[in-house]
């Protein structure tokens, strides 16, 4: 498991926390097969739907917060934005990576060293404020 759902933190809208917990979902899904595609046990086509299917929602994830700040007018927009614009670029020149190279362990190192802590520290800080700030009109 890359990301234990229990331990992870949680912001004041049911909403983004849903949204938070199928995306743990789908990346445990695609960390455990790019160590199934280490040891043969996985095709390099079951790694790529995983990838695609990760990106699709990180993206999604994102356009549903961003709407909501935008909707609200939420004061750190820019910001908040600017954070998943550098996130998803990472996402996609990795995707990019996997296409080229097919090497699992650069995938693998990006989640555990890159994806694991920015999350963390994204919902922590970022999400956090937004959930509060949201929650003033959404509760
Ligand atoms: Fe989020
Ligand atoms: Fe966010």
């Amino acid at each position: 498991m890359l990301i234990n759902k229990e331990n992870f933190p949680k912001v004041a809208l049911d909403e983004m926390n849903s949204i938070h917990d199928v995306e743990i979902d789908i990346v445990n899904r695609l960390y455990e097969a790019l160590k199934d595609f280490k040891e043969g046990k996985v095709s390099q086509e079951e790694v790529s739907k995983l990838l695609e299917e990760f990106l699709k929602d990180v993206q999604e994830h994102f356009k549903f917060e961003q709407g909501l700040m935008e909707e609200y007018q939420f004061f750190a927009y820019p910001m908040h934005k600017g954070e998943h614009d550098r996130v998803l670029m990472e996402l996609l020149e990795l995707k990019k990576e996997w296409e080229r190279s097919k090497n699992p362990d650069i995938l693998i190192d990006y989640l555990e060293n890159q994806f694991v802590p920015w999350i963390i520290n994204h919902v922590q800080t970022m999400d956090t404020v937004t959930a509060m700030y949201l929650s003033n009109f959404l509760k």
